[in-house]
């Protein structure tokens, strides 16, 4: 019999949910909002989508395994050199990379409780050690903490800027105090997925790459306020030496060439990005102002999502359930390790409309 290493047999495989059509024609539902996933809702550009167009006449061809193009315009927009950027398959595939370009067995990766779950997932499948820290006062990453715990064995440390699914941010000091405190040889990696988001909502966001400290890589998405969550792209930006190591590792075709179009034309849509933006900032002010109308407790955001906190399991859990009746899905936290919490993602102008009348439907009933 095959043996299957205990990390492998320890982890459980995704278990999808059912179709959101299925769910749709179960409670028959008229109208609905899709406020689940983080994902921006109003999807991608247009121009990303002719770009598509374009390339699905090339698609007999491999891809760039280098992804020329896109690197270029990435490493121009953040006056870097292309060799301080690598491409691959989403954040996730990023994820994995790191875990296997920089950790040996026995290495320690530190952490926080209530941060994004596919880590988790990609330590145990590469079997490293990973130490889960409480978070902080009002759901944040303790930096303090973080320095404070750090022992011989650990060789990275994760912290999630803004975090999901708290959505709260470290601010500039924060950060730079805590990339003095920390040895130069751990690897500090800050997952950026919203960074467009928490930059234009905070003036005290971080320009994390800009700091140039020798041992940060900054890991970024197209999935969030791209729009491009389907098409699995994702970049890092470090010094040279770790890009170069995480290249080595990633594989060789990887973005496919549609996504690798996709992704530079949506870089480049300046005016697509501050839709987008728009459009989640008034959302958050909306959600705000039902949320304290129906008297919950939430945790102001700096991304494109709210986490509330109903206080216990029971009512997170019939709030999600609640809100779906009425064509709201929306993500119970008990997986994030906050079971008393529920998040909401922002979505269309229809959608936040939805979630805003459901919530004071709900809650003025009672
Ligand atoms: C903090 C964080 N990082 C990364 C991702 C996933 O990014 P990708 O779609 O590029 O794998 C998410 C998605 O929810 C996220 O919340």
């Amino acid at each position: 019999m095959v043996h299957i290493p205990q990390n492998i047999q320890e982890l459980n495989s995704y278990k999808p949910g059912k179709p959101i059509e299925e769910i749709v024609a179960d409670l028959q539902l008229k109208e609905w909002a899709i406020l689940w996933n983080n994902e921006n809702n109003l999807g991608p550009s247009p121009k990303v989508i002719k770009a598509i167009e374009k390339e699905a006449r090339n698609l007999k061809v491999y891809p760039d395994p280098a992804s020329v193009a896109l690197r270029k315009s990435i490493a121009k927009a953040h006056n870097c050199l292309i060799e301080n950027v690598v491409v691959d398959n989403g954040s996730e595939s990023l994820l994995d990379n790191i875990f296997r370009s920089f950790m040996n067995d026995g290495d320690e990766l530190l952490t926080c409780e209530g941060t994004f779950v596919a880590l988790y997932i990609w330590a145990k499948a590469n079997n490293k050690k990973l130490r889960k820290l409480p978070l902080g006062r009002g759901y944040r990453f303790d930096f303090k903490k973080i320095v404070e715990s750090i022992t011989p064995e650990t060789k990275a440390i994760y912290i999630a800027n803004p975090n999901n699914p708290t959505g709260t941010i470290i601010s500039k000091d924060e950060l730079d105090e805590m990339l003095q405190l920390v040895s130069k040889d751990i690897l500090v990696i800050i997952d950026e997925a919203y960074f467009s988001y928490a930059q234009q909502l905070s003036n005290d966001y971080p320009d994390s790459f800009s700091l140039g400290h020798p041992n940060v890589i900054i890991l970024r998405t197209f999935s969030k306020a791209y729009g491009l969550a389907g098409m699995r792209v994702g970049f890092a930006l470090g010094p040279k030496d770790l890009i170069e190591a995480m290249t080595k590792v990633k594989m060789t075709f990887a973005p496919s060439n549609i996504a690798q179009v996709a992704a530079l034309a949506a870089f480049e849509d300046k005016e697509h990005m501050t839709r987008a933006l728009e459009l989640n900032k008034k959302a958050l002010t909306e959600f705000y102002l039902a949320l304290h109308e129906a008297e919950l407790d939430y945790i102001p955001s700096y991304a494109n999502f709210v986490m509330v906190d109903l206080k216990t399991e029971e009512k997170a859990k019939q709030f999600a359930y609640d809100m779906l009746q009425k064509g709201v899905f929306i993500r119970h936290l008990k997986a994030f390790g906050l079971p008393h919490c529920v998040r909401i993602s922002t979505g269309t102008e229809e959608e936040n409309q939805l979630f805003t009348q459901t919530i004071i439907e709900l809650f003025t009933q009672t």
